[in-house]
């Protein structure tokens, strides 16, 4: 079994059926680009694998093990624990204005050590020197992530005093305390300017060096040609084809690859 594997997953709002029924699948350490035209079905196929929606039908299974089910109901608890299977990067980032860089990281992580702990010591003195020393330790957790991202200068800067590369940079430290199985990144880039573009670019690339399960949506052609294992095209709510960049890039097999790389291509 791949390291995540969906299977016939579908999904509608309303009478507008999205997803069609996707089978995809991804090993550990692979980098994929998922590429296709504007309302083909690519966010919302991130937001089923990352649950802010839930599919209609089909499964997800990551790593052998976690499995969601469609057909079956979960507690929100159970939500909340798949959520922190897979992570989401948006292109809009979505940090905390009113928060540090720092903040931005570790608050989300120092939130679930505070459930954990409560969970485990309900009173008492115990608990809140735990509380202490688990706030040190997601504190220094997100400084790492943000030299990671190259961005240890800027840990006490608001998200207004830092430019959008490094605003996405920030937002790809936070998806990453987590530990996701899968980073997922709905275009990352598409709301920079190009120079800023390249370092968020270059931080994806890392990532994928140091062995991370990355699945990304991007129009940046050249980036998922030269920097993804694999590249899959989207097209109304199916996949049309999927390949190495080579064969999807040089040697696409579908007519509607083919038109949409022209389409691109001329942009
Ligand atoms: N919450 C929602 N309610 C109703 N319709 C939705 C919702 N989210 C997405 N859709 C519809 O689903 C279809 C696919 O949208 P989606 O955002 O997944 O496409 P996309 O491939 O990410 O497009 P783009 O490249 O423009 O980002 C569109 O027709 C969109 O209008
Ligand atoms: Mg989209």
């Amino acid at each position: 079994m791949a390291f995540l594997e969906v299977k016939n997953l579908k999904k509608s709002f309303g009478e507008t059926k999205v997803l069609h029924g996707i089978d995809f699948s991804m090993e550990r350490g692979e980098a994929v680009a998922l590429i296709g035209a504007s309302g083909g079905g690519k966010t919302t196929f991130l937001r089923c694998l990352n649950f802010l929606e839930m599919a209609d039908e089909g499964t997800i299974t990551i790593d052998g093990g976690f499995s969601f089910d469609a057909e079956r109901e979960y507690k929100s608890s159970q939500i909340r624990e798949m959520c922190l299977q897979m992570g989401l990067v948006f292109q809009s980032f979505n940090l905390f204005p009113q928060y540090t860089a720092l903040q931005n990281v570790y608050i989300p992580l120092h939130l679930r050590s505070k459930e954990r702990i409560k969970a485990k010591y309900p009173f008492g003195k115990q608990r809140r020197q735990k509380i202490a020393e688990a706030l040190e330790k997601d504190k220094a957790r997100a400084l790492e992530l943000l030299s990671d991202v190259g961005l240890s200068a800027k840990a006490n800067n608001y998200p207004c005093q830092l430019s959008g590369g490094q605003q996405q940079r920030v937002a790809i430290a936070r998806a990453l305390a987590e530990n996701p199985a899968v980073l997922c990144f709905d275009e990352p880039t598409s709301a920079l300017d190009p120079e800023l573009t390249d370092e968020v670019l270059r931080v994806i690339r890392e990532l994928k060096d140091k062995g991370c399960t990355l699945l990304i949506v991007t129009h940046e052609m050249d980036f998922a040609e030269h920097a993804c294992d694999r590249v899959v095209f989207f097209a109304d709510g199916r996949i049309e084809e999927q390949g190495t960049p080579e064969e999807v890039f040089h040697n696409p097999k579908s007519p509607k690859t083919a038109a949409f790389l022209r389409r691109s291509h001329e942009d």
